[in-house]
């Protein structure tokens, strides 16, 4: 049967208080409703549709053409969000309703709520049993332990406040038991709103089955209204992809002191120590030794690399490299295998050969460097004439000195080692030497007599100012 999703995402969420719609704001590194729609995309729906309203645009810059966008000009409540879909909604197919606000939500409970629904013929609501049921809609159960009816905060007596299982907004309908619900709801409550959850009663006036599936783990119904929830979710998926990790394999010396985002891929028996922040789609291979206080944002690194207190943006390690400590690698980088970076070492949008080493103090910009070269101390890539932007070549096994400056755009050639000091402005071919610098003058003695001319001078000025 085809499987329809929807998204309700028309509130603003104005406990925010924010300027940006409430599902674009981020937990772990991904905007909230990015990861519904992943995790609805991971069970794989003949249609999605999203319901926007106001700052509809922010929600499209995050999803896209990845789903179906339907306008709620005026928010009426759930139920009327949903009845904009309705004309969209196609009558053979099951259709799994949820809100926006839920970024916890995990695919396989909503897989349990449309597996029960086909199964059962019925309609499933995916229910929570919570400590604090404030705000939730509290489920009402009848005698066979079906939902009866959703009664809201609002509308309850203080007898159904009591109530701790709660509706969690995500529920799975026979499409045409949907339909024929929607049509029927109005907005007589306490909120003067189509409440979705009244389609409850309709279905089951209509003898339908409305059935409970209960959540394995309260928090994956978590909604986000304010920004204190959003910390308390933010920490709640943290914690489970730190989980995660562990079980595949990954040591993290202290977890709570580790952010790792929610598309990060990480090898076995790499180990993370503190103060690390994994951002963004970076990819980390086998045996690597990240951290401490390192942050890497979607970059490729392989195996057995070791990073320490370093950042590194939107660029490739090969395996077996050393960064750092205190070395930051910028966007558009390739690293290549054993290559060694060390301390107060930036490279920008460079290509480093295998076997590299750019020990200390270097900046590394726009160049291409190749295998077992050796960049020593100081050295300059001067890539920038304040107008344009410009290229450095160096061949394998070639010799950079101390205290070089290399003029861009230059070509140092294969095996060429230049002189520690100079300032090249001209390219130097392979195997040559090169030195561009004053010749050392040595005066022997000299220091001493000047020694004394200076003290002389600055007692001679000393009197005459009456010191
Ligand atoms: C809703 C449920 C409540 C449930 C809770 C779980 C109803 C009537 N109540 O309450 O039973 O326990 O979620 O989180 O459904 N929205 C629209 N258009 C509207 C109104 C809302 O798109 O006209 C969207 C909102 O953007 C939001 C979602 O629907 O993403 C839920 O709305 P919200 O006002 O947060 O409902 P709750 O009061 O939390
Ligand atoms: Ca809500």
């Amino acid at each position: 049967m085809k499987k329809i999703g929807v998204i309700l995402a028309a509130g603003l969420g104005k406990r925010m208080n924010s300027k940006y719609h409430k599902v674009v704001h981020h937990v772990c590194g991904k905007p909230m409703i990015a990861h519904i729609v992943d995790q609805m995309q991971h069970i794989g729906f003949d249609r999605l549709f999203v319901v926007v309203g106001r700052l509809e645009e922010q929600v499209r810059d995050v999803l896209q053409d990845r789903v179906t966008y339907v306008q709620q000009s005026e928010q009426l409540g759930t139920g009327h969000a949903v009845q904009q879909v309705a004309p969209h909604l196609e009558k053979d197919s099951v259709t799994v309703v949820l809100y926006g606000d839920c970024p916890l939500l995990r695919h396989e409970e909503i897989e349990r709520l449309i597996d029960e629904t086909v199964a059962a013929q019925a309609t499933t609501v995916l229910t929570a049993v919570v400590d604090n049921p404030y705000a939730y809609g509290r489920i009402i159960r009848d005698a066979e332990g079906n939902v009866a009816r959703i009664i809201e905060e609002k509308d309850a007596t203080d007898e159904e406040k009591k109530l701790r299982e709660v509706n969690s907004g995500i529920y799975a309908f026979h499409t045409p038991d949907l339909l024929e619900a929607l049509g029927k709801l109005t907005a007589d409550n306490a909120q003067g709103e189509y409440l979705l959850t009244d389609c409850i009663e309709h279905i089951r006036a209509n003898h339908g089955i409305v059935r409970p599936v209960v959540s394995a783990d309260p928090d994956d119904i978590a909604n986000v209204n304010d920004r204190i929830q959003l910390a308390a979710v933010e920490a709640r998926m943290r914690w489970r992809l730190l989980t995660k990790h562990m079980q595949n394999g990954v040591t993290i010396i202290d977890p709570s002191n580790t952010y790792i985002e929610a598309d990060v891929t990480i090898g076995r028996d790499t180990i993370v120590h503190p103060g690390c922040t994994l951002e963004g789609g970076t990819t980390l291979g086998e045996d690597c030794v990240i951290g401490p206080h390192t942050r890497v944002i979607d970059a490729i690194v392989g195996d057995a690399v070791h990073i320490t207190s370093s950042v590194v943006l939107q660029s490739e390690i090969g395996n077996f490299a050393s960064i750092g400590p205190f070395s930051y690698i910028r966007p558009g980088s390739r690293i290549g295998a054993e290559v060694k970076i060390g301390d107060f070492v930036e490279i920008k949008n460079s290509i480093l050969g295998a076997g590299t080493k750019v020990s200390h103090l270097a900046y590394v910009g726009d160049s291409e460097i190749g295998q077992r070269v050796n960049v020593g101390c100081g050295v300059v890539t001067v890539n920038y004439d304040g107008f344009q932007k410009h290229k450095t070549w160096i061949g394998d096994d070639s010799f950079i000195g101390s205290n070089v400056n290399l003029i861009a755009p230059v070509t140092i050639g294969d095996g060429a080692y230049v002189a520690t000091g100079s300032t090249i402005t001209e390219d130097v071919v392979h195997d040559s030497f090169a030195i561009a610098r004053q010749r050392q003058t040595t005066k022997i003695g000299y220091a001493k007599g000047l020694r004394t001319k200076l003290a002389q001078k600055h007692s001679n000025e000393a009197t005459e100012n009456g010191r």
